[in-house]
């Protein structure tokens, strides 16, 4: 069966820094490369620059700052209604830097998506790129992932690859891993939209 796609699917995307993920796939969708639309943008910080950027382009905001909460348990649900009120078909996780609990993952099942700096399985959890350089691997990569309630598991969706060369560090091997990121999820995101028909 072809999947038809009906048009504009719901993502709500979660940051909590720069958010360059965030607006690579408002790119995507400027571009029509990607029939989707970004109904929210929700932050665990209110200094997060990404929510300036949403603003900027109309998109709405919001904040459920962690540091409000008294444990993991109460955030999650804060988060989960925050982000149920734009009845998302997609969260994407784009440089969300907080564990989740089992009951939030679970309550948005095949709904959630994150990106990882490395090809997982490889480097699960953080510093990947240092790790990869000292694994001395030849190549690196990021990977687009369901998120399951194991840390960095679940099925990987697409992944893309770079080379490792002999002088890069840290810094340098994260930007040449970053240009691949900004293609890796706007297509990620699409193959998803496709095979849904969303
Ligand atoms: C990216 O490297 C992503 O893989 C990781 O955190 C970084 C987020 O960057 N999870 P940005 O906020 O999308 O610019």
């Amino acid at each position: 069966m072809t999947a038809v796609n009906n048009g504009r699917a719901r993502l709500v995307i979660l940051i909590s820094g720069r958010g360059s993920n965030m607006v690579s796939i408002l790119k995507a969708i400027d571009e029509k490369q990607l029939d989707a639309n970004i109904v929210a943008v929700i932050s665990n910080r209110p200094d997060a620059a990404g929510l300036i950027s949403a603003a900027d382009r109309d998109i709405a905001t919001a904040v459920v700052d962690h540091t409000q909460y008294d444990d993991r348990n109460s955030f999650d649900s804060a988060l989960a209604e925050s982000i149920d009120r734009f009845n998302p078909d997609l969260v994407i996780l784009a440089g969300f830097m907080r564990i989740l609990t089992a009951d939030f993952v679970n309550h948005y099942s095949d709904k959630l998506l994150n990106i990882h700096p490395s090809l997982l399985p490889k480097f699960k959890g953080l510093n990947t790129h240092q790790r990869a350089i000292d694994a001395k691997e030849p190549e690196h990569g990021a990977t687009v992932h369901f998120v399951t309630a194991e840390l960095d598991d679940g099925p990987i969706v697409l992944q893309a690859k770079v080379p490792v060369l002999v002088d890069d560090d840290a810094k340098t091997l994260a930007k040449r891993v970053l240009v691949e990121e900004h293609q890796l999820y706007p297509n990620a995101i699409k193959k998803i939209i496709q095979e849904r028909a969303l």
